[in-house]
């Protein structure tokens, strides 16, 4: 396949995620405006995504994917189905498409698009937005190396990627897509906390914020077990281990266990995969 700044792009259904692929391609300049397309339901949002980014924009879902190297599916899973239906005389085997939608199997966009059209499946996150996302990523029974490199490039531009066996996908879904609102809500807590024993609350959030960023970098980067690097931080008689004592007692760590396989059922069940 041609190099990405080589391709033409459409994203169909330019809402929060559409508009963040748009957005950071056209940052990284990774695309330009000229090799884009980008499709809404209504043409309120067509007219605000042609102002903001300069790219063409259109209700037209055919007219977009017509010319398209690279068609990236950003609808809701309720709305796929009549997307593809849409979409599906026109698409095109040498088109690659990628999905974003939550639920929706590469087997379900394969059998609905009636022929051999490589398609990918992907799970980006809401950092996305900022660039600091994690998308994970699986080929459909048509797609190659190629495609999944492709893919890839593409969402390297939103943070990191992680190719997995499509078997993982609802469970990403649950981790992965869910985790940051998880984290939200630790965040805020934390900072009750802070607020509760007398710092002003901006203060809290700063630094509650910073103690989950510099938690996580230290897993990421140390490559530690987080079990040692909770004992590091835990002095024998010192305060860390009776804040832990509450945390076991609340049942924060079972708490956390079944929101990641709560979610993770649900993404299961978003659409009927047949
Ligand atoms: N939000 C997340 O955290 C997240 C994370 C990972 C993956 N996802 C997946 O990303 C997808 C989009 O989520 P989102 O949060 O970006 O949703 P969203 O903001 O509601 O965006 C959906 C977009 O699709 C457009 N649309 C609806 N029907 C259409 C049609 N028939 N033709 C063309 N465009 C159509 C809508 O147009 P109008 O604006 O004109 O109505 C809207 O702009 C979902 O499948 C979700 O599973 C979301």
């Amino acid at each position: 396949m041609a190099l990405l700044s080589e391709s033409k792009i459409a994203i169909i259904g330019a809402g929060k995620m559409g508009e963040t692929l748009i957005g950071s391609l056209l940052e990284a300049k990774a695309v330009s405006k000229d090799d884009m397309v980008a499709t809404a339901k209504h043409e309120e949002r067509v007219a605000i995504i042609s102002k903001k980014y300069g790219v063409r924009s259109t209700t037209d879902n055919r007219d977009a994917v017509k010319s398209a190297d690279v068609v990236i599916l950003c609808v809701k899973p309720q709305a796929v189905r009549e997307v593809l239906d849409e979409i599906k005389n026109t698409v095109a085997v040498k088109q690659l498409l990628i999905s974003i939608a939550a639920s929706v199997s590469t087997a379900y966009w394969e059998k609905h698009l009636g022929k051999n059209v490589p398609v990918v499946r992907t799970m980006p996150n809401t950092p996305c937005l900022i660039r600091k996302g994690m998308t994970a990523i699986c080929p459909g029974q048509y797609a190659s190396d190629d495609h999944l490199r492709r893919a890839e490039d593409i969402f390297k531009q939103l943070g990191k990627t992680i190719i997995l066996d499509e078997k993982y996908m609802d469970a990403a879904t649950g981790l992965s897509a869910s985790g940051p609102a998880f984290i939200y809500i630790v965040i805020e807590s934390m900072a009750e906390g802070g607020v509760k024993v007398g710092l002003p609350r901006a203060i809290a959030t700063e630094l509650a914020a910073q103690a989950v960023f510099g938690g996580a970098s230290m897993v990421l980067e140390t490559r530690e077990h987080p079990a040692l690097l909770k004992d590091g931080v835990t002095t024998p008689a010192g305060c860390t281990i009776d804040g832990i004592m509450e945390l076991e007692e609340g049942g924060l760590r079972v708490t956390l266990i079944k929101s990641v396989v709560k979610a993770t059922q649900r993404a299961s069940e978003l659409i009927e995969n047949n």
